[in-house]
């Protein structure tokens, strides 16, 4: 099956083709299909956010589209970034910029709970849609380590690993993230869906 993956970011369309390409997807970018949709993200949930995405390019390309919405959920800061994680501190930021407001906001905080979260929609032309939801446990450091990853990868410890996001390989990150939990669950829901649909 082809899929349209709706995100032009480049840490994301590897991590996300990595996975998709083992459940014998074959995942096709925007470009590829002459589509180039800007959705803006207007909606206040992860799961929100997926669906726009997603339905703009299925719309757009007339092929499923799979789309991930996703970002740093952090106790402290109220749930914050949150949904905003792409624009914390507002456009002109970069990654460092904003993992350093994040660690500033935490400043003489003792509470380093977190989480990311990553929320994925497919649609299918056919009006079918599916939703699989992925999370991450783990603890914000006091300064960034790592140099690999992206985002706010080098301030996003995982405990059991004694890691950052940032000291892991591809593979170990791909293991344990939100994302690849998320994608898990979606390949058990694409199984059965196209099970459903042969069967
Ligand atoms: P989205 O493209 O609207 O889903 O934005 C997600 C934002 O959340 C990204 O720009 C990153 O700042 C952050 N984010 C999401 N997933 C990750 C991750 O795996 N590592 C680091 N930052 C992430």
């Amino acid at each position: 099956m082809k899929m349209v993956l709706a995100s032009k970011n480049p840490h994301k369309l590897t991590e996300m083709k990595a996975i998709l390409s083992q459940l014998g997807v074959e995942v096709v970018l925007e470009s590829d299909v002459g589509v180039d949709v800007d959705v803006e993200e207007t909606g206040t949930t992860f799961e929100e956010n997926a669906r726009l995405k997603a339905e703009a390019v299925m719309k757009a390309a007339g092929l499923p589209a799979i789309a991930d919405d996703s970002g740093l959920c952090v106790t402290a800061l109220g749930g914050g970034p949150g949904v905003y994680s792409a624009r914390y501190g507002g456009e002109g930021l970069n990654d460092r910029q904003r993992y350093e407001l994040v660690l500033q906001g935490l400043s003489g905080q003792m509470d380093r709970s977190a989480k990311f979260v990553s929320c994925i929609c497919c649609c299918f032309p056919g009006g079918d849609v599916l939703n699989a939801r992925g999370e991450c446990p783990g603890l914000i450091t006091y300064s960034p380590r790592g140099e690999d990853g992206f985002g706010y990868d080098p301030i996003f410890l995982v405990p059991e690993t004694k890691k950052t996001f940032a000291q892991m390989t591809a593979a170990e990150k791909n293991a344990i993230s939100h994302r690849g939990r998320a994608l898990e669950v979606f390949r058990t829901e694409l199984e059965q869906y196209l099970g459903g649909q042969h069967g």
